[in-house]
């Protein structure tokens, strides 16, 4: 059981660390936010669901957006392909959107950073973008349980056309032969992708059915294989929080992944999904008011993996 005290205590505990981060303005729609807002939200696999501050608030899902991707990729070409030619599944140490090692090692690191996302993107099927994104749309409301998840036009635009860097990696990858058809088609999906709103209790739902192995705790409905669901988190906590990975895992301890929207999903496997949303970053691009929440919730509950 988890008190409501506990998770009013672990969002006072974050409230004090938001000054210190800023909103990302890399997308200039993002720095339209009031950086102190910060809401939790669990979904426990008991049923239960608490919530607190800024639970509700929407926010564009972003780098959060790559774990329903890969998952789409892996069920459309398997894991054996998209992890022998396409992506690895290693930590890079690099930020989330580095172009440094592309040249030296073609295929991109792992599918959390973005040229790894861009080119899961190119694997998943459909006869064009539209379709594409319908079955994106389609799956990201079953696994949030929530069936109003519409994209942020304005952030999408205003991604679209400020996203130089983006493109410069996906023309590289284009280059080198890993990424598969028309670059801009490819880059308008991934673009659309993180530009989806939710809010920390979709983000939470999602978590929720990770750390049920792949099936929603509330309808019992299987909706990841359990081995997938089992291949994300280990990415998750491998590569999820980017080049903060590994400080993130001695402090909190259990598999999460980050978006520069603000929001954090992480999973307790077998307990609970965890959904948070602070705007304020660090310098790794993690929301900071988040991870202190989670510090404080995974020493509360006592739910690190160490
Ligand atoms: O491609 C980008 O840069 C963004 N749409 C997503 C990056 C992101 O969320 C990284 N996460 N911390």
């Amino acid at each position: 059981m988890i008190s409501q005290n506990c998770l009013h205590d672990a969002l006072s505990y974050g409230k004090c660390f938001t000054g210190l981060g800023r909103p990302a303005d890399y997308i200039p729609e993002l720095a339209r936010v009031n950086k102190h807002q910060l809401g939790v939200c669990i979904v426990s696999l008991d049923g239960e669901i608490l919530k607190e501050g800024a639970y509700d608030r929407p926010f564009t899902i972003q780098s959060i957006s790559k774990l329903v991707s890969l998952i789409l990729a892996l069920h459309d070409r398997g894991g054996e392909y998209l992890f022998q030619d396409k992506v690895g599944v290693e930590p890079t140490g690099d930020p989330f959107n580095s172009i440094i090692k592309l040249e030296t090692r073609t295929r991109p690191f792992n599918p959390f950073i973005n040229a790894g996302a861009i080119t899961v993107a190119s694997c998943i099927e459909g006869k064009d973008t539209e379709e594409r994104f319908g079955r994106f749309l389609t799956y990201i409301r079953h696994l949030c349980n929530n069936d109003e998840i519409y994209l942020n036009e304005n952030v999408y635009l205003s991604e679209k056309s400020t996203g130089d860097r983006n493109r410069a990696l996906a023309y590289y990858l284009k280059a080198s032969g890993i990424l598969e058809g028309d670059v801009e088609e490819c880059l308008d999906f991934y673009f659309r992708m993180c530009s989806v709103d939710v809010t920390a209790l979709d983000i939470a739902n999602l978590s929720a059915v990770l750390a049920n192995h792949g099936t929603n705790p509330f309808t019992g409905e299987n909706l990841i294989e359990p081995s997938c669901a089992k291949a994300l988190r280990a990415l998750m906590l491998t590569c999820g929080m980017y080049d903060g990975s590994g400080r993130f895992a001695m402090k909190v301890g259990f598999p999460a992944k980050s978006g520069v929207g603000g929001g954090i999903a992480a999973v307790v496997v077998d307990r609970m999904g965890i959904g948070v949303y602070g705007p304020a970053l660090d310098e790794k691009g993690n929301s900071i008011g988040g991870i202190k929440i989670l510090e404080y919730l995974a020493k509360k509950l006592d739910c690190s993996l160490f």
